[in-house]
């Protein structure tokens, strides 16, 4: 049997949690998302009604669909404002220490009957469960980015994981209008464990010489038909993110395939973290 959800709490107001509060305030519940200070909050918050704003100018939604929508969202500093919420989406950055410690606050001020998600892209969800007095109730949901346009969504089962919250969390994701998929809790999931070798392996095309960045985004969008290149992508989708990403991934499976190359790094370290920060690949060549 499912269990009822009406009430939402999404921790992250970055890239991810804004698209996920959106697409969750969209289809009717009530949304709070949680930021670590005031300036993120703000940017997360205008992430998201910026969105609503966009959506009207373009014919797609209502004046007033886009204030009803607004009237069930709000933003927070402290999470014990969670402590009436059905399901909590965690979004914060891609580091195990931090979302373990997350997992064990929201544990302690979320009813005992609450799920607790994480949108991560590669890492254990069990070891975020084996945090909490609620395992059967933890679970992975991966959303994509954009979160409001991409169709799909991964469930992520762990070994602890009850049927009831994998039924809800399908339940749930098809009510956001999207399909979900059932993965099992290893290291990226479905989509990930091909995604990121295929993007690490655009940058090791790059850095051996072998075409431009810009033949390569060419030729995978024009000979395959796919909407982004890899460095477009690679740029869209946060190079930080990709690289803790392909490290959990290389932990789990050392093939050679996910090991992140040294030019991932050298971007990262430089604090290029692509689209989000206005420095990535796309003008690498502008120093
Ligand atoms: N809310 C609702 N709708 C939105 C929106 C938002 N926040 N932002 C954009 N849209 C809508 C637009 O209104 C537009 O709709 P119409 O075509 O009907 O006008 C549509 O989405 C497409 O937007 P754009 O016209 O701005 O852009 P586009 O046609 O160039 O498409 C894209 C943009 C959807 C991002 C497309 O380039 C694409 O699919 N790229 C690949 C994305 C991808 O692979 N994502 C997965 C990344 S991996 C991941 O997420 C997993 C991980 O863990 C790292
Ligand atoms: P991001 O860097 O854009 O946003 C992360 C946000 O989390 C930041 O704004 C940060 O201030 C906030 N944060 C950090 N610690 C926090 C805490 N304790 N409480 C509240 N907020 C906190 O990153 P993102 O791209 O949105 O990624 C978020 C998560 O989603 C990661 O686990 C990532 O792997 C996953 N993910 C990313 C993508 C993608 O394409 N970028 C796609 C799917 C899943």
């Amino acid at each position: 049997m499912a269990i009822s959800i009406k009430k939402v709490g999404v921790v992250g107001g970055g890239l991810m949690g804004a698209g996920i509060a959106q697409t969750v305030a969209q289809a009717g519940y009530d949304v709070i998302m949680a930021e670590v200070n005031q300036e993120l909050l703000d940017r997360g918050m205008e992430r998201v009604t910026g969105a609503w704003t966009m959506l009207t100018g373009k014919g797609k939604i209502t004046e007033a669909q886009a204030a009803e929508y607004r009237g069930r969202f709000r933003g927070t500093l402290d999470l014990a404002d969670f402590s009436d919420r059905d399901l909590v989406i965690e979004a914060i950055i891609e580091n195990q220490d931090e979302k373990k410690k997350l997992f064990k606050t929201l544990d302690g001020i979320l009813s005992e009957g609450a799920l607790l998600v994480s949108n991560t892209s590669s890492l254990p969800v069990v070891e975020m469960a084996s945090v909490t007095g609620r395992q059967t109730r933890v679970a992975g949901l991966h959303f994509f980015n954009p979160a409001p346009v991409m169709k799909l969504v991964e469930v992520v089962r762990t070994i602890v994981t009850s049927d009831e919250t994998i039924e809800t969390l399908k339940e749930f994701a098809r009510s956001l209008g999207k399909t979900p998929i059932v993965a099992k809790d290893s290291a990226g999931f479905i989509v990930n464990f091909l995604l990121i070798p295929y993007m690490l392996a655009a940058i090791r095309m790059y850095e051996h010489g072998m075409a431009s960045m810009e033949d390569i985004d060419t030729g995978m969008k024009l000979g395959c038909g796919y909407p982004m290149g890899p460095f477009e992508l690679l740029d869209y989708v946060g190079l930080d993110t990709t690289l803790w990403a392909a490290e959990a991934i290389y932990k789990e499976f050392p093939d050679e395939a996910y090991a992140p190359p040294t030019l991932l790094r050298r971007m990262v370290q430089a604090g290029r973290y692509g689209k989000k920060n206005g420095k990535g690949f796309w003008n690498l060549d502008e120093g």
